[in-house]
């Protein structure tokens, strides 16, 4: 264990509908770091959850006839599933409707009345309901709400604003100074000129409808779903009422959030925490959105990535996988089941599935399921070694800066090379010819070579990879493991006895489909 404590939140879920493939997307991204941080030692924070509150939700929950609390409670519990179908590592899940959540958004607006940021008015305009976002007359188009193209209704109720205009000086100078406030850059850009084209105070309470956290100094008003929801990041760690998670904590390393809500958490999210003194999140990280071949995921329209059905089809590691191969880091990309199943025969499939085969195989072969012990090593050895040594080099340096992506490329590289070692040295001629200490040496590499491939690639594919463990015979768990440590070439113990081989990624035919 180092003394680095490591924080990383994802966006909280609405629970108005089911999650799509989308979401998933995010989540994968943060556990992927969340579990990479684990493996440095870390002591490792992983917040998600849901957001529970506002008038979307509110009135999904009466369209199907149900009280908003029985509503949310089976939502949230669904996102609870999906969260533990897809190998997500959270270390907490914090809902809106909590208790311990609540009482910390009251004190937040207590806090900032205080302080004079907050003052009474009226609103009168435009509101997305979908988006929970208020909007100008400038924004829409055609008269519809920018971001989703639904019809915007009129509001007009006595708020609470909050003097975002006092702020944004402060907001940009700090964006300007941190060039890792605002990952990739195109969205810092993107807020930088939001600011400087200048943002009026914006309404942080609301009268028309209840469900939401009242106000202890006017009970008329509840919060504004997205005032409640950005304070997820800090409820669930008990700031305000001296929590110990807090102080260990907070600042969070990493907000992990989807492009179309970096206004909310570069912007207002700062703006807000400055008022009350506590000090930025280090990183808002602004993921792009997963299409649907090339369009936007729509239940109304249609398009939908059902996570469920999608990884019941290809396992839940392989769809991972894709994610965070497919998409680069900050754009967006695509999913269509042709992509999949390419991806998954020829990156999973040929190059890791039958390596693994190839190598566990005659392990059983020629030494009766035993790691053997390596000899001096050869030319082709080293050169083996080498590549290892390159792909980690670059596996360190991507891992920490979210380009999965390119982690994958290296270590897909190290898999190219031990495919290559194999067709180089001929194991099957050694061992006719009898050259025994140098089959042994070949074997023992190509064994140590899994056991690397694993460790780095467990973020990604976590129970595959602790599947190929088992497989190699090694006892410990992935999660054990210690990086850059464990990391080192020849840490492997000669005489493992190898577990049951079957393959790890069987070939999909396409013709199935
Ligand atoms: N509840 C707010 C977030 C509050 S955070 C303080 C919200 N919820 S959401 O359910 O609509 O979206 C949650 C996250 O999923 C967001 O980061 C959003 O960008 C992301 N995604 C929604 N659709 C997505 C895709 N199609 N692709 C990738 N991410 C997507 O916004």
């Amino acid at each position: 264990m180092t003394d680095k404590n490591f924080y990383v939140t994802t966006a909280i879920y609405y629970v108005n509908e089911k999650l799509h493939l989308g979401h998933v997307y995010e989540f994968v991204l943060a556990d992927t770091l969340a579990r990479y941080h684990r493996l440095l030692g870390e002591n490792v924070f992983f917040l998600t959850g849901t957001d529970e509150h506002g008038q979307k939700v509110e009135r999904a929950a009466l369209s199907c006839g149900k009280k908003p609390q029985k509503y949310v409670d089976y939502m949230s519990g669904e996102v609870v599933k999906l969260l533990e179908y897809f190998h997500i590592s959270n270390d907490d899940f914090l809902r809106t409707t909590q208790k311990r959540h609540k009482k910390i958004v009251q004190k937040f607006f207590e806090i900032l009345l205080e302080k004079g940021d907050i003052y009474k008015g009226k609103y009168k305009g435009w509101y997305c309901v979908f988006e929970e976002n208020f909007l100008t007359e400038f924004q829409l188009i055609d008269g519809k709400c920018p971001e989703c193209g639904r019809d915007v209704e009129i509001v007009e109720e006595e708020n609470y604003f909050f003097k975002l205009s006092k702020y944004l000086d402060k907001v940009l100078e700090h964006i300007e100074k941190n060039l890792d406030f605002v990952i990739p850059e195109t969205r810092r850009n993107e807020v930088v000129s939001l600011i400087k084209q200048g943002l009026k105070d914006v309404s942080i309470s609301r009268t028309t409808f209840e469900w939401g956290v009242s106000l202890t100094f006017d009970k008329k008003h509840v919060s504004y779903v997205w005032v409640d929801a950005l304070l997820n990041y800090i409820s669930a760690l008990g700031a305000l009422t001296g929590g110990e998670k807090f102080k260990i904590f907070w600042p969070a390393d990493y907000h992990i959030i989807g492009k179309d809500i970096i206004k909310f958490h570069a912007i207002i999210w700062p703006a807000l925490l400055m008022s009350a003194g506590i000090e930025l999140p280090k990183t808002v990280a602004a993921h792009g959105f997963l299409l649907k071949g090339e369009e936007k995921l729509s239940k109304s329209k249609g398009i939908v990535l059902d996570p469920y059905e999608i990884a019941g089809r290809y396992g839940v590691d392989p769809v991972r996988y894709f994610l965070l191969k497919e998409i680069v880091f900050g754009n967006d990309g695509t999913y269509t089941d042709e992509l999949m199943v390419n991806r998954f025969n020829s990156d999973l499939s040929n190059d890791i599935g039958n390596l693994v085969s190839r190598v566990l195989v005659m392990v059983k072969k020629y030494f009766g399921e035993e790691i053997p012990e390596k000899d001096k090593p050869h030319e082709l050895d080293l050169q083996l070694q080498k590549s290892w040594e390159v792909c980690l080099d670059d596996y360190l340096k991507n891992m920490s800066d979210l380009k999965f992506r390119k982690s994958l490329v290296s270590i897909w590289s190290f898999v190219a090379s031990a495919n290559w070692y194999v067709d180089k040295t001929e194991p099957w001629f050694l061992e006719k010819k009898g050259n025994i200490s140098k089959l042994k040496t070949v074997i023992y590499n190509l064994c140590e070579g899994l056991r690397l491939l694993a460790i780095v690639t467990y973020p990604i594919m976590p129970v595959d990879m602790e599947k190929l463990w088992v497989q190699l015979g090694i006892k410990e768990k992935i999660s054990s493991c210690k990086i850059p440590q464990d990391l080192k070439w020849g840490l492997l113990k000669p005489g493992t006895k190898i577990g049951k081989i079957y393959p790890l990624f069987p070939r999909i035919e396409k013709q199935k489909l």
